[in-house]
């Protein structure tokens, strides 16, 4: 058999096609093929355009209604960038898009110099790590402008050895099974990971990293962390290390987050499958909860180096990950919360708002095949005295959610003792069930959907959108005239409305916003507004956000010159009125990239984004060489022929001020 030569983020998708959901509840195609065969049978619509007319009328309607309103009523005035893929990164006219922190700057005082080819563990934690992922602002208190100086966190999501280490190419391929690894790369490796604190300031004009700030820390795979609320303690969570159950090392995987009113940052735990390897017997207590996350996924070396994560050796340290963390930003000494009381899965990200009745609610996204909708919303309400609601996320209510055929939803809270959730089931305590947080929601019925990633709410609508990457494991035999894509490699956006308007409400309606992909090719059934141009249309949505004034605005991963003819990026996406379903180009990234962070400023006057494992290769194309160090698609940001590319967090403002974007 011949080595698969992906990526490794390709490699890490195809990881998800390991169905790990074996569950019987309904998949959200099998919601949507009930939802649309009635109202078929009601409309008496037949083929590929009348299902798309179903799914977003708003959308196809916007297409003659912009055209007669002009440019001008677009929220998204700027003059779109063209769609493609090249080594450099793009933005639309009249923005700086400037690197601002790269993976090896300095981070902490007295961090050495980037040098690739004499790397260590020590100056990496020292170091602003790879792969950033979510990035948040934070403003600082007691600026004369809040919006000019604050703190940037990052996440470091996981490494890529082949771009990063001089002379080793590609090691979690079972031809090579780890054979250039040993202790001092996965010290490295362990290094780069966890996250980033940066102090910034904007400078007429431009962004900069303030030199040897009080604030900054780098958090990694081994900085002490408490576990805290239901799950800490629990006989689950000890280990010959840590016999109390309450102190784990590090963090892992943290893909994208939030940030808190009470000036909080919550770094999501995904895919820590991948980092534990070794074999576990059939019958091991812990068998069925590490399978149905696909532990161990061999991904890493690690195991063989630090036996913690061998779980043959330690079975119970992977259920220390895979949660959210609180950290506070603005003390460097804290001892970052695993915060057990918002369940364990692949947590995409954690972005929050307050209820109607001042309770804070959580969004979370488990990014897998087949996976659930979450949130979680606190027993308290969030107090004016930030300092109140130091513990506030560790008493809520977790639910899951299951999307109706008639277009309505409901949030199944996940309790102990509730419904399905009792000791018969495996279910002996709340810790139970959070520690098996996808067993539970696979026992209380929720819907399966097409890997959810991004959930986050729209302050000034109060819609919720809902970022579903893709899911190519949807078999065809699944799809039918209501849900014509079986096969759905491109991904959609699903808009939910919490009854009343209250984010803490049990029951809300659903409908699809876009289906993505190309909506010039009819078999893909595309759903983008017809003002959507050739360079407009996107697959793949994952990351997203919402600015100030209350526009979506969407970042893909997955798109490449040989998939969509594009690179990744950022893309503006109308929700609202004519315009509904109307996608314009903002900016995309170098080849090999994928587009992660974006989060505003509070006045919009800037847009971090971050560029993630820039200059892999593109592994749909066959002429393809694997990427390596030596060899990668592009040398972003820096072109330097000595430097390898390098993943970087940018600051995108309007030349001469104002709303990005505008
Ligand atoms: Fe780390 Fe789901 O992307
Ligand atoms: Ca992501
Ligand atoms: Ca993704």
């Amino acid at each position: 058999m011949t080595e698969p030569t992906r990526t490794r983020s390709q490699d890490a998708e195809d990881r998800e096609d390991i169905g790990t959901n074996t569950s019987v509840n309904a998949t959200f195609g099998d919601v949507v093929a009930a939802r649309f065969d009635r109202r078929d049978l009601l409309r008496g619509l037949l083929g590929v355009g009348a299902i798309a007319a179903v799914v977003t009328p708003r959308a196809l309607a916007a297409g003659s209604a912009r055209a007669a309103d002009g440019a001008a009523a677009s929220p998204f005035p700027f003059k779109e960038i063209a769609a493609g893929s090249d080594e450099r990164h793009h933005v639309a006219e009249g923005h700086d898009a400037d690197v601002l922190i790269r993976w090896g700057d300095p981070v902490l005082h007295g961090a050495p110099a980037f040098d690739p080819r004499n790397q260590s563990a020590a100056a990496q934690g020292q170091q602003f790590g790879y792969n950033n992922d979510f990035v948040g602002y934070f403003p600082m208190p007691g600026a004369a402008d809040p919006a000019a100086h604050g703190l940037l966190v990052v996440n470091h999501e996981y490494t890529n050895e082949e771009l990063m280490f001089p002379g080793l190419g590609r090691q979690d391929l079972k031809s090579v099974a780890f054979a250039g690894m040993n202790a001092e790369l996965v010290g490295i490796e362990m290094a780069a990971h966890g996250g980033s604190v940066i102090e910034v300031r904007k400078t007429g004009g431009k962004w900069a990293v303030v030199p040897n700030s009080p604030y900054a820390r780098r958090i990694t795979a081994t900085t002490p962390m408490t576990l805290t609320g239901p799950a800490a303690g629990s006989e689950r969570m000890k280990t010959k290390a840590d016999p109390e159950g309450r102190r784990v090392l590090g963090m892992i995987n943290n893909c994208a987050g939030g940030t808190t009113p009470w000036g909080t940052w919550l770094t999501c735990e995904e895919n820590i499958n991948y980092y534990f390897s070794g074999k576990l017997a059939e019958d091991a207590p812990e068998a069925k909860n590490h399978k149905r996350l696909g532990i161990p996924g061999n991904a890493y070396a690690w195991g063989r180096f630090d036996p913690r994560f061998d779980v043959g050796t330690e079975p119970n340290e992977a259920n220390r990950f895979d949660w959210v963390v609180e950290i506070d930003p603005f003390d460097p000494a804290s001892v970052p919360k695993k915060r057990t009381a918002m369940g364990r899965f692949k947590h995409e990200g954690a972005a929050g708002i307050v209820s109607k009745g001042g309770r804070y609610v959580v969004y979370q996204g488990d990014d897998q095949r087949f996976d659930y909708v979450y949130k979680f919303v606190t027993e308290d309400a969030v107090a004016a005295d930030a300092s109140a609601n130091r513990d506030i996320l560790d008493r809520g209510t977790l639910h899951v959610a299951r999307f109706d055929k008639d277009g309505r939803g409901t949030w199944l809270p996940l309790i102990f003792g509730q419904g399905p959730l009792v000791p018969e089931n495996g279910f002996a305590s709340q810790a139970d069930v959070l520690i098996q947080t996808r067993l539970a929601a696979d026992a209380v019925g929720a819907t399966k959907m097409d890997r959810p990633e991004d959930v986050e709410a729209n302050p000034k609508t109060g819609k919720v959108y809902v970022m579903l990457t893709n899911n190519a494991s949807r078999k065809p035999e699944q799809a039918d005239a209501a849900n014509p894509r079986g096969d759905n490699r491109f991904g959609h956006i699903v808009e939910l409305t919490p009854d009343d308007g209250d984010h803490a409400a049990r029951g809300f309606a659903w409908e699809i916003l876009v289906r993505c992909g190309d909506p010039s090719i009819a078999a893909v059934g595309a759903t983008f507004s017809s003002a959507t141009t050739k360079d407009g249309w996107f697959g793949m949505p994952d990351n997203c956000a919402v600015d100030a004034q209350g526009r979506l605005w969407v970042a893909t991963d997955g798109n490449s010159a040989s998939r969509t003819g594009r690179n990744d990026g950022i893309w503006g996406l109308e929700t609202e009125g004519a315009g509904r379903g109307t996608a314009k180009h903002f900016f995309r990234v170098p080849n090999g990239a994928e587009m992660c962070g974006p989060y505003f400023t509070p006045d919009d006057a800037t847009f971090f984004v971050a560029v993630q494992h820039p200059g892999e290769a593109d592994e749909d194309d066959p002429n393809a060489k694997p990427a390596t160090f030596e060899a990668p698609s592009t040398r972003w940001p820096d072109f330097d022929p000595s430097m390898p590319p390098r993943p970087a967090v940018i600051a995108i403002t309007r030349r001469g001020g104002g709303r990005v974007g505008s």
